[in-house]
């Protein structure tokens, strides 16, 4: 039986630019290569929930233009229920411009476009969905009113949360006491918990902070340091899988959509945690975020080659 899993966030058309190194301000740089992919922080996470195995539907908001159709029918390649991805006629799909540098790292910039427009009543009108699942997903590449009304939905429903908060910003009063596992970078974690967060020890740290703050369970991913889990029970590290680094785009939405299908099929949080890292270690081998998200298949037979 595949776990359902919603999402309520983002999609974007990603204009990918692999570059020698990072422009300096003013500068004009000749990058290698370009490529248009489809991405956005809520949509990744809900093709990593597809591919790994969950029943999934997203709540997103696209622009009537072309790549809010190319976002739509891959969406649905992957399987995904795109009800309730409803289409803006009046303004532009989202975009993120991306630099890739041939050491694996990048940076984005976003124009939010249509996913500004996705509203509370978009999340009321999908209500019945949220609650027939076992977990809800958010970002916060959407209005922060919608993650609140997507929340208290889930909620009210008895429906458990995923909360990725990212890009990081100040949450409203309250909120991480409605989420149930709270998934962040250092830089997400430093920014919530006021602690800096520069090694593993400092990390514990900063999850012992969220924890006091009402979230039930914390995943801190490390990147190459691996993740630390942390809930009532205790903290687990484990440590990062050995890989070559190409793109790290979308390896938090693949660690975050893997995670919901392993919660979901009721696996606890540190076999959950686990099996995750591997989904999300082999997306950064890869150019690009949806493009880079592994099949099942192909995590499972890199677990076992792993172990
Ligand atoms: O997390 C990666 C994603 O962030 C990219 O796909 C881009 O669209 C931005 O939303």
């Amino acid at each position: 039986m595949k776990p359902g899993i919603s999402v309520v966030g983002s999609v974007n058309m990603d204009l990918v630019f692999r570059t020698p190194r990072m422009p300096a301000p003013g500068e004009t740089l000749s990058g290698h290569e370009f490529h248009e992919i489809p991405g956005g922080k809520g949509a990744n996470q809900a093709v990593a929930a597809a591919r790994m195995g969950g029943a999934v539907s997203l709540i997103a908001c696209v622009g009537a233009d072309g790549f809010g159709r190319r976002s739509q029918q891959t969406l649905q390649q992957d399987g995904i229920d795109i009800t309730h991805v409803r289409v803006a006629d009046d303004c532009a799909s989202g975009v993120a411009g991306i630099l890739v540098c041939d050491d694996g790292e990048n940076s984005i910039v976003l124009a939010a476009g249509a996913n500004a427009r996705l509203s509370p009543a978009d999340v009321t009108a999908a209500q019945d969905v949220i609650g027939a699942g076992k977990l809800l997903l958010c970002q916060l590449e959407v209005p922060m009113e919608t993650v609140q009304a997507a929340l208290a939905c889930a909620k009210r429903q008895g429906v458990r949360v995923v909360l990725n908060p990212a890009p990081v910003q100040a949450l409203p009063e309250g909120m991480l006491a409605q989420v149930d596992y709270l998934v962040v970078n250092e830089t997400e974690a430093g920014q919530l918990s006021g602690v800096a967060v520069q090694d593993v020890d400092s990390a514990a740290q900063a999850a012992q902070a969220l924890l006091g703050r009402g979230v039930g369970a914390v995943l801190l991913t490390l990147g190459e340091h691996g993740v630390l889990a942390a809930d009532a029970a205790g903290q687990q590290h484990f440590p990062g899988l050995k890989v070559q680094v190409v793109d790290t785009t979308a390896a938090g939405d693949t660690f975050v959509g893997a995670l919901a299908v392993g919660l979901g099929q009721g696996l606890d949080l540190r076999a959950a945690a686990a099996a995750a890292q591997y989904a999300a270690a082999l997306t950064v081998t890869r150019l690009g975020a949806q493009s880079s998200i592994p099949q099942l298949a192909e995590v499972e037979a890199f677990r076992a080659h792993a172990g």
